[in-house]
């Protein structure tokens, strides 16, 4: 089936969608969406799942990384990119500190997410150390996405941007976490910046979807932040992201078009502005004149002239 096929099809992609693409061996689509405007345009491209991820943090709110982002934000973005997809499956980021603490507190964000922002399923980070967390939100039919590897929120413990799971004992104790994933009842996990060998035995271990992130071509998918696949970010681009447009140069060429053709009285043109009715107007220059002039006719002239 072509995106157009799908997209046409108009079927809700789900949980289920996802996890038969893998038993057929189908790849999966996500990109990262913030806005109503862009999950309009990934929802038409046939994208399979869109991911409002908490790197919104950076790429839209200008933080130095994810930490600072808030459940109230997160919500604030997922409503938005609810109101704009009605075919992709959408998930959220719970944001770092929101699901750490206890697992109750871990299920009432997670229920927020669903309830508030009108999410498909929640994702968090982590391995064997968020299993109950897992467990407490699935147990409340809440669909768990989980994501290890380079973990963002976790990247002062991890010393920063760097590939993950690349020694023997690294890869192994991943390879676990994953297993411990599923078994808590993740059904898929997102893997950023590991080798693709490890990737790979992963994705062949687990029997729900992997989703890739810098983690090669044999994960069950892909995803990417959709302002660098855009080139709309260029405070940094990782290695591993395909930039498929440049429009942050594209917007400021726009912008400086613009610019130039305000100062130039080139924009408006006549096709940009309304007119009126030729009477009216001269119905109205003649007011204004009888008015400026302090014409005897003043107090026939509308009210609004005094
Ligand atoms: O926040 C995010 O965008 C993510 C992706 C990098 C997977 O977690």
């Amino acid at each position: 089936m072509t995106s157009s096929d799908s997209t046409s099809a108009g079927k809700k992609i789900t949980t289920h969608t996802l996890q038969a693409k893998k038993m057929r061996g189908e790849p999966i689509t996500m990109l990262t969406g913030y806005d109503y405007s862009t999950a309009v345009a990934l929802d038409r491209s046939g994208i399979d799942g869109i991911l409002v991820g908490d790197s919104l943090g950076m790429v839209v709110l200008g933080y130095e990384n994810t930490l600072p982002v808030t459940m109230q934000e997160m919500i604030h973005h997922c409503c938005a990119v609810a109101r704009g997809a009605r075919r992709a499956h959408l998930v959220a980021d719970l944001p770092f500190m929101t699901y750490q603490g206890s697992t109750s507190e871990a299920l009432r964000n997670a229920g927020s997410l669903m309830k508030k922002g009108g999410m498909d399923a929640v994702k968090l980070e982590g391995g064997r150390e968020r299993a109950a967390a897992v467990k407490a939100i699935v147990s409340a039919g809440i669909p768990v996405m989980g994501h290890l590897g380079l973990t963002p929120q976790s990247v002062h413990q991890l010393g920063g941007w760097r590939v993950q799971g690349k020694s023997s004992a690294a890869a192994r104790r991943l390879i676990e976490d994953a297993m411990i994933l599923e078994d808590a009842g993740c059904y898929a996990v997102v893997l950023e910046a590991v080798p693709v060998e490890v990737a790979g035995l992963v994705t062949r271990r687990l029997s729900i979807p992997t989703i890739g992130i810098g983690a090669g071509a044999a994960c069950d998918g892909q995803v990417l932040v959709v302002h660098d696949l855009l080139g709309l970010f260029d405070r940094f681009t990782p290695g591993f992201v395909k930039k498929y447009a440049n429009l942050c140069s594209e917007m400021q060429r726009a912008f400086e078009e613009y610019i130039g053709e305000v100062r130039e009285r080139r924009f408006p043109a006549p096709e940009h502005s309304h007119t009126m009715d030729a009477q009216e107007f001269r119905d109205l220059v003649r007011e204004i004149e009888m008015l400026e002039s302090g014409s005897e006719a003043d107090d026939k002239l509308p009210s609004r002239f005094h």
